[in-house]
């Protein structure tokens, strides 16, 4: 088998080919429809299938006689701590967990907010929903409360499961009362919220409405799972959009399973028992898809890791960690790999420990930059493999399908489609657009299994957002193009999205914040370049005519409030005052350009611009 022969069954054979992959899942019944239809082009995978995702991760193991070995292994340098469950240990854990929530009222199709940091319990809760059939929803544990608020808001949860704290680096973060002010701030209440005390801390429980995790756990009755539909949402993951509203990504429970299984082989290359440690948080998509669910579905040990690249304690931490559990595949951001790079540029760090177990590094969730690419390969001496994906498709659009054949890699290149995307850019009206020239990277419809089905509680926000931009393909905000050979280069979002340290954040959201500000007229932010994170947001602000405001005091109250109203993730640290924003005569803000201004680049000044002076006033504040 070679991948062009592989790839174009997908897309010829569709049904035929993803009826073959199904079957390397448990179902409770197979389902005789692979895909069906809907009227936008978008369709359902395995419509009349049942099945439980976590039986699917844990029981299925057990029943292949996997019971005794680990499944998964939480490493945390920030309290010294580690712990290894078996795939029977860990089903017994989510089982009895489970079963304390269906006591206490929550059923299939209930959502479940998780505000949880990188504790097993954040891994065990979100099977326990599975297992119930409840939809999770878990919230990155950097967002502030007002975000917390926005997404209990939208998903309406019957419950709540946080921890009491969780540790960055040696700062304690209290959770529960951001969880407190995020429920009073929502108009939605929920019924319950179950906290997890670490011996950090000891939250306040609140009488009738909270409950100790503990407490509930230690005699529960240990659910069974529950058959779901295979159409039946698994979890909503909120990401960031263009607007101040984030989108919540609505995954299925057959087409997921099928999806990670298949890429676990395709894109990993790993088989049951390997060790697979994907250095990302649960809050992020990487950590829906390669810390939980991929990695138990396919037999494996996943490494579930409460510490940084460096400074817990330094840049070895990454390399402690494989020489300790003998990891076999590693994925992180590049950003992860920049910091290691910057404080141990000749990896002196890596001498210190065996490494031999590892046999490749995948990197994914910004562009990975040629430098931290040659870098990695110097001195590792292994495959490293940039793949493309999204918040959206839940697994890799673009990889380097070394489970089929390894390809040769092209720095600056996610490599080739995956089998089941068809990927081509064009122009907005659909056009392709000829080998090595820029324009849109869409996916021809229908997505394959895996890719979320709607946007939750708002069809009309999904059609809008992802098919109707492109008619007859799945927009996917980002820009590139495809060489001679068929390798796709991704270069960058074409909208207001950027990516922060490999998180994805909306530029238009902190407008919102930076907007409210009552001295501020007008503002606008864009993502720079960053030497580190990649990208950093940097505002342009307004002050309205007759405020009187000192600029450096107006700027930290503008980092403050987007601190406290986004997180601190969102980094925002910088708000430069302008007399004017460059615009369009039809008033359109030019942010483009004021990125390009921002990073030293060269730009065109566009024909429909209304006042070119403005950009050398730009250009002027940016010391450029
Ligand atoms: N809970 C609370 N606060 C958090 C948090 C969490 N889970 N994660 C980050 N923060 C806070 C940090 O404490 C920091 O706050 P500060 O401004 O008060 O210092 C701020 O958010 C920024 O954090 P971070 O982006 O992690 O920056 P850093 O300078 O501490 O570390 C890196 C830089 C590169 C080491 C770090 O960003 C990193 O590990 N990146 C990899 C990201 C990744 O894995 N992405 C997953 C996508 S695949
Ligand atoms: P997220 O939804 O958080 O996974 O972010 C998805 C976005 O990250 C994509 O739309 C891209 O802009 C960017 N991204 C992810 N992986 C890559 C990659 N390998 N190369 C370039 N950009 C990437």
């Amino acid at each position: 088998m070679n991948y062009h022969s592989e790839f174009r069954r997908s897309i010829d054979q569709r049904d035929d080919f993803w009826r073959e992959q199904a079957q390397d899942i448990d179902w409770i019944e197979f389902p005789k429809t692979i895909w069906q239809a809907l009227d936008n082009g978008h369709g359902q995978w395995f419509p009349d299938g049942t099945l439980n995702t976590s039986d699917v991760a844990l029981d299925a193991n057990i029943r292949a006689g996997r019971g005794q070995q680990t499944a998964l292994i939480y490493d945390s340098p920030v309290t010294d701590t580690q712990q290894r469950f078996t795939y029977t240990e860990l089903r017994d854990e989510v089982a009895r967990f489970a079963g304390a929530l269906r006591a206490r009222g929550v059923e299939k199709g209930d959502r479940v907010i998780l505000y949880m940091p990188m504790i097993p319990q954040a891994a065990i809760a979100m099977l326990a929903c599975a297992r119930l059939g409840a939809v999770h929803s878990v919230v990155f544990g950097g967002f502030a409360a007002h975000e917390l608020a926005v997404r209990i808001e939208d998903a309406q949860p019957k419950a709540v499961i946080t921890a009491s704290c969780g540790i960055e680096v040696a700062k304690v973060i209290e959770y529960k009362p951001l969880v407190d002010k995020a429920i009073e701030q929502s108009s939605h209440k929920p019924e319950l919220c179950v906290v997890y005390q670490r011996p950090q801390v000891t939250a306040t429980l609140q009488d009738g409405r909270d409950y100790d995790w503990d407490a509930i756990t230690a005699n529960a009755e240990p659910a069974e799972p529950v058959p779901v539909k295979s159409t039946d949402p698994l979890y909503v993951l909120y990401t960031s959009g263009t607007t101040g509203k984030p989108k919540g990504v609505v995954r299925d429970n057959g087409g997921h399973a099928v999806a990670l299984k298949y890429s676990m082989k395709l894109v990993y290359d790993a088989t049951p028992g390997d060790v697979f440690w994907a250095a990302s948080d649960v809050g992020w998509v990487v950590g829906h898809s390669y810390i939980v669910y991929a990695p138990l579905f396919s037999g494996c040990t996943t490494i579930l890791y409460e510490g940084k690249p460096v400074r817990t304690p330094d840049a070895g931490a990454f390399w402690r960690v494989v020489q300790d559990h003998k990891v076999n595949m590693l994925f992180t951001a590049p950003t992860a790999f920049r910091a290691v790079r910057k404080e141990d540029p000749e990896a002196d760090q890596l001498n210190r420990y065996d490494v031999s177990s590892l046999k490749r590094i995948f990197l994914a969730g910004e562009r990975l930059d040629p430098p931290t690419y040659e870098w990695l390969k110097e001195h590792t001496g292994l495959p490293i493999l940039d793949h493309w994906w999204q918040t959206e498709t839940g697994w890799a659009i673009c990889c380097n399908p070394v489970g089929i054949e390894m390809m040769a890699t092209k720095p600056g290149s996610a490599t080739v489609p995956s089998p089941g995307f068809n990927v081509q850019v064009v122009d907005m009206a659909g056009s392709q657009i000829p080998a090595g020239e820029q324009g849109q990277i869409a996916v021809k419809l229908p997505l394959p299994p895996g890719c979320l089905m709607t946007v939750w509680g708002d069809d009309k926000r999904f059609q809008s957002s992802y098919l109707d931009p492109i008619p007859g393909f799945y927009s996917s905000g980002d820009g590139g193009y495809i060489d001679d050979d068929g390798y796709v280069f991704i270069m960058g979002r074409t909208d207001d999205v950027i990516n922060v340290a490999g998180h994805r954040l909306s530029t238009g959201e902190m407008e919102e914040v930076v907007a409210s500000h009552p001295a501020i007229a007008e503002c606008c932010v864009v993502g720079a370049h960053d030497d580190m994170k990649g990208q950093i947001p940097i505002g342009l602000v307004l002050i309205k005519d007759g405020a009187t405001i000192d600029q450096d005091e107006l700027e930290e109250e503008l980092v403050d409030m987007v601190r406290e109203k986004i997180g601190a993730i969102a980094c925002f640290r910088r708000a430069i005052v302008v007399d004017r924003l460059p615009k369009t005569r039809s008033g359109k803000i030019l942010r483009r350009i004021i990125r390009q201004i921002a990073d030293g680049e060269t730009y065109n000044v566009p024909s429909t611009i209304d006042d070119p002076a403005i950009l050398e006033e730009i250009s002027e504040k940016f010391g450029r």
